[in-house]
C-alpha cells in the first residue's frame, strides 16, 4: 500500500466504526440519557432506594451499638471531661457501687450528671435503649 492510500484508510476505518456505533444506538437509549436525574416517587408506586433511607432515618430499630456511635462515643470512646470509658469495666462498677447498681447509673444517665448532659444527647432514647447502652460501655 502506499502511503497515500494509508493516509486515508485509517480515517476510513474510523469513520465506518463510528456508523456502526451510531447505528446501535436505539431510541430506548437516547430516552434512558434524557431521563431526569431525580424522580419523583409516587405514593402507591414502588419507588427503589427509598426504603434505605428510610431504615436509617430511624424507621427502622436501632442498635445499642447505633446509639453509642452517635451519641456517647464522643465523651465516653476517649474519657472526655472525666466521663468513664466505654470497656473499663472497674471505673463503671465504681459508678454503678455509687449509685446503687445499674438503675441507679440509668438514672443519672438520664437527668444528666455534672458534664454528662441528660440522656446524653439522645433525647429520643427510651430508658430501655439507654440501658442496654449503658450495659454496652461498661460491660455490667
Ligand atoms: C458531652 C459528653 C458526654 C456525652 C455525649 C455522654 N456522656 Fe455520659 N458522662 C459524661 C461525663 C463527663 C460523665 C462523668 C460525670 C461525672 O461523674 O462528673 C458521664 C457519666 C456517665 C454515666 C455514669 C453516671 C454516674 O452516675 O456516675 C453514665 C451511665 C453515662 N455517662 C451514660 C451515657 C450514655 C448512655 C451516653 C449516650 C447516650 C452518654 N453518657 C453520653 C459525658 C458524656
Amino acid at each position: 500500500m502506499n502511503p497515500m492510500k494509508k493516509m486515508l484508510a485509517v480515517p476510513a476505518a474510523v469513520l465506518a466504526l463510528w456508523a456502526v456505533t451510531a447505528q446501535a444506538t436505539t431510541d430506548e437509549a437516547i430516552a434512558e440519557r434524557l431521563k431526569p436525574v431525580g424522580e419523583v416517587c409516587i405514593a402507591g408506586q414502588e419507588c427503589k432506594g427509598v426504603e434505605a433511607v428510610a431504615a436509617t432515618a430511624g424507621g427502622g430499630a436501632r442498635s445499642a451499638d447505633d446509639i453509642i456511635v452517635k451519641h456517647c462515643n464522643a465523651c465516653h470512646g476517649t474519657g472526655v471531661l472525666g466521663a468513664p470509658k466505654i470497656g473499663e469495666t472497674a471505673a463503671w462498677k465504681e459508678r454503678a457501687d455509687h449509685q446503687g447498681g445499674l438503675d441507679g447509673l440509668l438514672a443519672k444517665a438520664i437527668s444528666g450528671i455534672n458534664a454528662m448532659p441528660p440522656k446524653g444527647t439522645c433525647n429520643d432514647c427510651s430508658d430501655d435503649e439507654l440501658l442496654e447502652v449503658i450495659k454496652k460501655m461498661s460491660g455490667l
